[in-house]
């Protein structure tokens, strides 16, 4: 394991470059809305321009939603502002994602609430994130067969965490063991996280990648192209229910129909023991702009309706394994969930 001195220059992280960099005490986000084409970092003042930055898709990922709020309590702190306040705003940024609340209720634990604590804490949160993926992805690629091709879906890479990634995690632990033939990344309608950032990280790392409609993914299971479908998570339920970018669940129908496995890689910061199961997740609703505009451009009938929800949940029995950092769930139900958690 690396120490926190050498973990954010780590080769092994890959080429991407940093989501969440804390620098001279001041958090910047790679603003994640203009990639790939362009790469520029915002500099956040406060709270309020941190809970914007993660309600706006600057920053987006569930781990580094929850990294971005601990920073944004840690700029609060820094400017003397209201620090319930900033709680308050911060944990009003978007409804779906845990790793938000949980990363938030850590840092509700630090005493005294200082700068210098509330910042040592942030940074602890950022730097575990990472040592987990690192963990998590060598578990998961312990699954994966030599010659294997693997479907992605939204973008659980280095971008949507610390670094490293969850779903991408394992993906990059698998090629560096020279286990894959193919990645398959799903575009991702309406926000093409896969076509923007998941073929741009992996392209990066010269990962074998090929961008695929959502419409084509039932084609390509069919054709027995695909041994595994690996996405990463925004809130696991006690049960093993899954919300993911919407999309997974469908995707995850068609995987058990065509004898493919289900993997999903996520910190246990993923995973909430205080909701039962997935019906009781909130599935944030986004603009329908987001559905009928494509960079301000209208791609359907002015006055279209339009519905958008962000995720969907993916039933347990669905899925064969959740990697975690702290162990491999085979067939998540109540039980090897806790069984897990209890570690
Ligand atoms: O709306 P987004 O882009 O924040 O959604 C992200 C996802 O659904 C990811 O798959 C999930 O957060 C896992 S990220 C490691």
């Amino acid at each position: 394991m690396l120490n926190d001195s050498n973990l954010f220059n780590n080769s092994e992280l890959g080429k991407t470059a940093q989501a969440i960099r804390w620098l001279d005490n001041e958090l910047q986000l790679l603003d994640q809305r203009i990639l790939p084409h362009q790469v520029e970092y915002r500099t956040l003042a406060n709270a309020d321009e941190t809970a914007r930055a993660i309600t706006n898709m600057v920053v987006r990922g569930a781990p580094a939603i929850g990294i971005t709020a601990a920073y944004g309590i840690a700029l609060a702190a820094r400017n003397n502002d209201n620090l319930d306040s900033a709680y308050r705003t911060l944990a009003a940024s978007r409804p779906t994602a845990v790793n938000l609340f949980w990363a938030l209720e850590r840092m509700e634990n630090v005493q005294p609430q200082t700068f210098s604590a509330l910042l040592t804490e942030a940074q602890a949160i950022h730097s575990e994130d990472i040592q987990g993926n690192l963990r998590l992805g060598q578990l998961g690629a312990g699954l994966i067969a030599e010659n294997s091709q693997i479907y992605t879906h939204c973008n659980a890479g280095a971008l949507a965490t610390g670094g490293y990634g969850t779903a991408l995690g394992v993906i990059r632990s698998a090629f560096a063991a020279d286990k894959l033939t193919q990645v398959y990344a799903g575009e991702t309608r309406p926000w093409l996280q896969g076509a923007r950032l998941t073929a741009w990280e992996l392209m990066q790392d010269n990962i074998p990648v090929k961008l695929c409609a959502e419409g084509a993914a039932a084609q390509l299971f069919r054709q027995g192209n695909v041994d595994w479908l690996i996405v990463g998570a925004d809130r696991i339920a006690a049960n093993g229910d899954v919300a993911n970018k919407i999309g997974t669940y469908g995707l995850a129908l068609l995987a058990k129909h065509h004898g493919i496995k289900v993997m999903i890689a996520a910190p246990t910061s993923t995973i909430d023991m205080q909701t039962a199961t997935g019906d009781d997740i909130e599935i944030e609703q986004r603009h329908p702009s987001e559905m009928t505009h494509h960079q301000g451009q209208a791609i359907a009938p002015a006055g279209c309706e339009a519905i958008n929800p962000a995720f969907d949940i993916t039933p347990a029995e669905l899925i064969d394994v959740i990697a975690t950092e702290k162990g491999l769930i085979l067939q998540p139900s109540n039980e090897t969930i806790a069984m897990l958690m209890s570690r």
